[in-house]
């Protein structure tokens, strides 16, 4: 049911971890399933995500998506970040079962929840890119 990729990244998750001092902190959360995610990007002067680590509390396609949406990110500028969807992931990941593909849409938007910290932080504009709906702020979630 899930291709060897989900299945390697499920079990060799890349980038867990928190950054501290991060450019930019995002946390999400899925109210059906209550699966979190937190991404944290570290960006330089230049607006290049230099590192992107997260923590996910959740399923493993949660947990496989994560890991490859930071892979995707790392090394792209902010704008080119935001062609990290949900879909890119799921082609990088040779798909998800049709009830996981909004575990992918959890790794998007906390990217996007992430963009959206840095981007504020900074008073800079990302275009494309909207005030996150799921954005649990930190009190509110230990993940
Ligand atoms: Fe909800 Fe995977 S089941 S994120």
């Amino acid at each position: 049911m899930y291709s060897e990729k989900v299945m390697d990244h499920f079990n060799h998750p890349r980038n867990v971890g928190e950054i501290e001092n991060a450019s930019g902190v995002g946390t999400v959360g899925n109210a059906k399933c209550g699966d979190i995610m937190r991404m944290y990007l570290d960006i330089d002067d230049n607006q290049i995500i230099r590192e992107c680590k997260f923590k996910t509390f959740g399923c493993g396609a949660a947990v496989a998506t994560s890991s490859m949406a930071t892979e995707l990110v790392t090394g792209k500028s902010v704008q080119e970040a935001m062609q990290v969807t949900n879909k890119a992931v799921m082609e990088a990941l040779d798909g998800l079962p049709p009830v996981k593909v909004h575990c992918s849409l959890l790794a998007e938007e906390a990217i996007h929840a992430a963009l959206w910290d840095y981007a504020k932080k900074n008073d800079i504009i990302i275009d494309g890119l909207k005030e996150p709906k799921a954005d649990i702020s930190e009190e509110e979630v230990e993940v």
